[in-house]
């Protein structure tokens, strides 16, 4: 069995409380995994530990180039960030908030901005900017990937006393997880990412969350929104990879839209899917009294286990 890899990423909307709703629907037997909305990456870590996707193509992909930046970078140089950090971990020890918005401010953006002024910046992650990603966004607030108008990480800094910045054994673990033949990390829109799935495939679908109601908070994870032309397009690309025999396993918010896109539509049914109502823990908010339980839509064509 392949070491459990846990997270590097506190991320919003993170699935790590709600793999076990989500275990009974991993299918028993399938050819490639896909998971376009990667984040944290808690279902492909969830598979990797239970060795699911041992001898299978595995094809992880987000629109954040950060994310796909670091997770190559920790596939690659794993080494260069523990060591940097480590660093970051020691002057967080000494400087608090204020070693936050130094590295933020001076290092970070400043380079961030250097690495994303060229085409494919994903390429062009370092370990300095991994490791600093890692940093911020384990004592930032809340765990959140925030961009301000002119392309900035703006993340306050979080209230956590002793976090735990650097875990070294667990990057080793991730860095193999991502290092195994076959498995493909990219910087790509959902619609992309899927386009070559095929019958037997299994692909584990985690858009950003549809707001609940017109007022309800919205985390941005990039410059790019993902409103309801996306959540329509998303359910288009469902129906067509069930017609093409591709397992499928969506998560979303209990909204208005996605119950009218998934749950009252005739044409979802028809296709075979089934809409459940699970309970999960949404642990990133930015208000106190809306973390905590949840309702949650899972839309799949796959029979429980
Ligand atoms: C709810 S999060 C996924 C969380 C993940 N399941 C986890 O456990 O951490 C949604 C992710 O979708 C990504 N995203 C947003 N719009 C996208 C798009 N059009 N195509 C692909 N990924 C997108 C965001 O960058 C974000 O990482």
């Amino acid at each position: 069995m392949p070491a459990a890899a846990r997270p590097i990423l506190k991320w919003a909307g993170g699935k790590r409380q709600l793999l076990p709703v989500l275990r009974p629907y991993y299918p028993r037997a399938f050819d490639r995994f896909f998971e376009p909305f990667l984040g944290s990456g808690a279902v492909f870590l969830d598979l990797h530990a239970a060795g699911r996707v041992d001898g299978h193509g595995v094809h992880l992909s987000d629109v954040n180039a950060d994310v796909i930046g670091c997770y190559r970078v920790v596939r690659d140089s794993v080494e260069e960030v523990i060591a940097a950090l480590q660093r970051l971990e020691e002057g967080h020890r000494a400087g608090g908030a204020a070693h936050f918005y130094g590295i933020r401010d001076r290092r970070f953006n400043p380079l961030r901005r250097e690495v994303h002024a060229a085409p494919h910046p994903a390429d062009r992650y370092t370990p300095d900017l991994a490791a600093m990603l890692i940093y911020l966004n384990r004592t930032g607030y809340n765990g959140l990937f925030r961009l301000n108008s002119r392309g900035e990480f703006n993340v306050p800094a979080g209230r956590h006393g002793s976090i735990r910045i650097c875990n070294a054994q667990n990057l080793r673990r991730l860095s193999e997880a991502l290092a195994r033949p076959g498995v493909t990390l990219r910087v790509e829109r959902f619609e992309e990412a899927l386009s070559g799935a095929s019958a037997g495939d299994f692909v584990y679908l985690d858009p950003p969350y549809a707001p609940v109601s017109p007022t309800a908070y919205f985390t941005s994870y990039t410059a790019a929104p993902f409103g309801s032309s996306e959540q329509s397009a998303l359910q288009r690309t469902v129906l067509a990879l069930a017609r093409r025999g591709v397992s499928v396993l969506l998560s979303n918010s209990v909204a208005p839209d996605i119950q009218a896109l998934y749950a009252d539509s005739d044409e979802v049914r028809g296709a075979g899917f089934t809409v459940t109502t699970v309970e999960a823990r949404r642990a990133i908010n930015s208000r106190a009294s809306a973390r905590g339980a949840v309702h949650e839509y899972l839309i799949t064509n796959i029979q429980r286990c």
